[in-house]
């Protein structure tokens, strides 16, 4: 109960200091030992604060200086001549009146106008790239202040994700530069620090050169962090727990990395105290590391352990988490608090018998996902990442893979709140310098989420079946297994599985080729295997035929690329080979890029089971027919064929019960047995009316689904994914608008005009319809339906009260919806 209340007055001392942080002005970092401080256990130092808020921005240009605020002009100095002072911008006295305000997260790509060119597709169609010097190039700047009580601290500034090469200066100095738009960096700027007066951070940003041959964003995307340690502190992100379960108990490993940054020894302890969530606090352990003296300017592992009875083991099924409260004490002060969110679990690669969680078989039921999303690009709110993944395990999934780079710390904190199982990929293969960094960045940041399961260090690589690919992924490894030799390595291959990169994995990551997959596992019996990347079937939603000239694929589960498979056929092949450790689909959802088979006028992917706003496909409920424990029946494609009567239209049913009987306008078209991991269909001459499944299972009818032929569009409806938002000025909700007729049934076809208002402490974040060619602003308050749906991303202010949305359409009813959004 001690540590509970101490943790309490802690996590005030906190709200108070970010409380303090002034929109305009900046945050003030002050972390002093108030009053309610323990006074058995000092007062802790260390502290971070968010630097999301008050930001203005400005595009700069990447071929000229005059538009780029100076940067790169030669005059009497050139740009890296001085540290100091080295761009007017940099200067407080810099006026940026005329910038834009904005917080962070933040992706400018996604707000530029669509854009024809020879590559663009591929990338969504922004105008990012060295061919578009004018879109390419973002500076952000802010102030803030630090209090001069905490002068004798470190002082770091963290950035989570920016895309991407970015140059930092705070105060007008060079602090540092970042290289891949996926890796955290975290700059030591105790030196160039202000406690006195304000301090300017100015952050330029060059998108111009991608990584990847999908959208990837622009600017600052992720969260930036104001860190204020203590000169005696625990190195960051060097805080592990481990553990080894034994029957009815878990020993916990404990260590971090203590480094002394003052100018004396001084003797420290560590203390960590286990919290669960919910009940059973008298099983937790306690621990203490063996008192010990750090020299000046030493760094040292302090380490500790302890025994936890009988542990909820986490699980996909059972997400069951603990969390570690590190407390490091210098010379009997407490001087920083690391908490550590952790599982208990253990996992198993088997050659024959494929993965298991804690012994229980489980194969992967997963998708590989980008990290765009409709209305907002790049720059998540994590209330996003929660609604994505939310959508996902309701399918029945059990693992995500961030393909192809880290993910941010949030979503692997809804992995392992939600339980699902997750692969994390660096984004560059290679054992150069940069490869290493982000290798090692990913894996210390990454390695206490009991999500994560395998490390996957590249994908498709030309160098892949090469003796240069072996060894660099060997140096990788190598790294991987003293960082982390928890977890076992793989790389996503695009054949030559035996040759090159293979030799030096542990599990072979297999993409696409299932004809080779046997073969493989015949020549290489020992070992693991595991369907990094399948399917790559793609689909519109709401389509039920291929439209070039729209760039629209058929949501029947029947089109695929050369290379893939269609969602039947990759998981039946999965499901029938107990050594296949289960497999990632391509994708879980559409993205802005990629739109094989066509280009123009596509600008995202078909590849999603769900659109780009999260909206299912057909598809969705195939797998969820097959990989979750509900039961299922899907009746499809909507029965409003206008024009089409007599023709034979495909009707299909995704169904996880027995047999299914399909009746169309009272009349019977016969019974069918529901092949496991299949599915049926009839083809129906179409005669305006309806269609029903009945869905049975041990000869009583589970399940029914009807499609009716609908009237004309004469509402909208309004429905939401939250029934409250935290008024936070960060929490959203996924508003979406239907299409009705006066019946109140769906009309799946419907393209109207929706006009959004807001009123209330709310603000419209973006808009989608999931088109995958419709070029309508994502930053806009209005779209038009795509087969019958769009969306408003709804973000909370601060202040609380009922957020009211209203959507208008010419010539339909009026929808209207209350979010109530209240204090955090
Ligand atoms: C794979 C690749 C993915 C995506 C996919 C499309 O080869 O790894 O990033 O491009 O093809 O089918």
């Amino acid at each position: 109960m001690k540590a509970f209340s101490r943790r309490n007055l802690l996590k005030s001392a906190l709200a108070t200091a970010a409380a303090c942080a002034l929109p305009c002005e900046g945050s003030v970092l002050v972390v002093h030992a108030g009053p309610e401080a323990d006074a058995g256990e000092g007062h802790i130092m260390s502290q971070s604060v968010k630097l999301d808020e008050g930001w203005k921005f400005h595009l700069g240009n990447a071929d000229l200086p005059d538009k780029d605020f100076d940067f790169g002009r030669m005059s009497r100095e050139s740009t890296y001549a001085k540290n100091g002072r080295i761009l007017a911008v940099g200067d407080s006295k810099f006026d940026d009146t005329a910038w834009t305000p904005v917080d962070l997260r933040h992706d400018w790509a996604v707000g530029l106008p669509f854009v024809e060119g020879a590559n663009l597709p591929a990338h969504g169609g922004k105008p990012l790239g060295r061919e578009y010097p004018d879109t390419s190039v973002g500076w952000y700047r802010r102030s803030f202040s630090v209090s001069p009580s905490d002068a004798e601290k470190k002082v770091y500034l963290r950035f989570d994700g920016i895309f991407r090469q970015a140059l930092v200066l705070l105060n007008g100095m060079y602090v540092g530069e970042t290289w891949s738009g996926y890796s955290s960096y975290t700059f030591d700027v105790s030196d160039m620090v202000n406690f006195d007066s304000t301090n300017v951070l100015v952050v330029r940003v060059d998108a111009s050169l991608g990584e990847g041959w999908f959208y990837e964003g622009a600017g600052i995307y992720r969260h930036v962090w104001l860190v204020a340690k203590a000169p005696v502190h625990m190195v960051e992100d060097s805080t592990i727990v481990r553990s080894i379960v034994e029957r009815e108990a878990a020993t916990l490993h404990f260590s971090s990395e203590v480094i002394n940054e003052t100018a004396e020894d001084q003797m420290c302890q560590m203390s960590v105290e286990v919290r669960g969530v919910g009940g059973e606090e008298s099983l937790l352990p306690q621990a203490h590391s063996a008192p010990i003296k750090i020299g000046a300017g030493e760094s040292i592992a302090l380490t500790a352990s302890a025994r936890l009875l009988k542990p909820k083991l986490w699980s996909p099924e059972n997400p069951e988490t603990y969390e570690a409260e590190f407390i490091l004490r210098a010379n009997n002060a407490a001087v920083d608090r690391d908490d550590v969110s952790f599982g208990v679990r253990t996992f198993r690669f088997d050659a024959d018998k494929g993965f298991s969680v804690n012994g229980v078989p489980t194969k992967i039921r997963g998708t590989c996902n980008h990290q765009d999303h409709a209305g907002v690009g790049t720059a998540l709110p994590d209330a996003l990442h929660a609604y994505r993944l939310g959508l996902l395990k309701q399918m029945g999934s059990n693992a995500v893979r961030t393909s192809h780079n880290p993910p941010s710390s949030e979503f692997l904190d809804v992995c392992d709140r939600l339980g699902m199982l997750a692969m994390v990929e660096t984004r560059m293969m290679s054992s150069s310098p940069q490869g290493i960094e982000q290798l090692n960045a990913m894996i210390r940041r990454f390695r206490n989420h009991p999500s994560v399961f395998i490390w996957s260090l590249g994908n498709e690589e030309r160098e892949q079946g090469t003796v240069h690919g072996e060894r660099m992924v060997a140096t990788m490894r190598q790294l991987v297994r003293k960082l982390d030799p928890t977890r076992p390595v793989t790389v996503a291959m695009n054949g030559k599985w035996g040759m090159g990169v293979t030799h030096s994995v542990d599990v072979q990551g297999c993409n696409y080729d299932m004809k080779d997959i046997d073969a493989f596992h015949r020549d290489h019996p020992a070992m693991p295997t595991i369907g990094t990347e399948t399917a790559s079937a793609v689909s519109t939603r709401g389509e039920y035929s291929n439209d070039k000239v729209h760039g629209y694929l058929s949501a029947y589960d029947i089109n695929t690329p050369a290379w893939g498979e269609t969602a039947e056929a990759w998981w039946k092949f999965y499901d029938a080979r107990p050594f296949l450790s289960g497999g990632f689909a391509w994708t879980g959802f559409d993205y802005r890029g990629e739109p094989t088979p066509y280009g123009a006028p596509c600008i995202s992917s078909h590849f999603g089971i769900m659109d780009t706003c999260g909206f299912p496909k057909d598809t969705y409920f195939y797998y969820k027919a097959w990989w979750s424990k509900e039961p299922v029946l899907h009746l499809f494609p909507h029965w409003d064929w206008r024009g089409r009567e007599g023709q034979s239209i495909d009707v299909w049913v995704h169904s996880n019960l027995e047999e299914v009987e399909l009746v169309v306008n009272d009349v019977s078209q016969g019974t069918k047995t529901v092949e496991r991991n299949g599915h049926v269909q009839w083809p129906v001459p179409y005669t305006a009316g309806y269609i029903e499944a009945r869905g049975r299972s041990g000869g009583k009818v589970v399940l029914i689904e009807r499609r009716e032929t609908v009237g004309r569009p004469a509402q909208l409806r309004l429905a939401t994914d939250r029934q409250k938002l935290s008024a936070d000025d960060v929490d959203v909700a996924v508003v979406s608008v239907e299409v009705l007729d006066d019946k109140g049934r769906v009309v799946s076809t419907a393209s109207n005009f929706v006009q959004f208002e807001i009123s209330g402490p709310g603000r419209i974040l973006g808009v989608g319809n999931g088109d995958p060619s419709c070029h309508e602003p994502d930053k806009a308050s209005e779209r038009s339906t795509f087969n019958g749906r769009c969306v408003a991303i709804v973000q909370a202010f601060r202040t609380s009260g009922a957020i009211h949305i209203v959507a208008r359409s010419a010539g339909l009813k009026t929808a209207e919806l209350d979010v109530p959004s209240t204090p955090t």
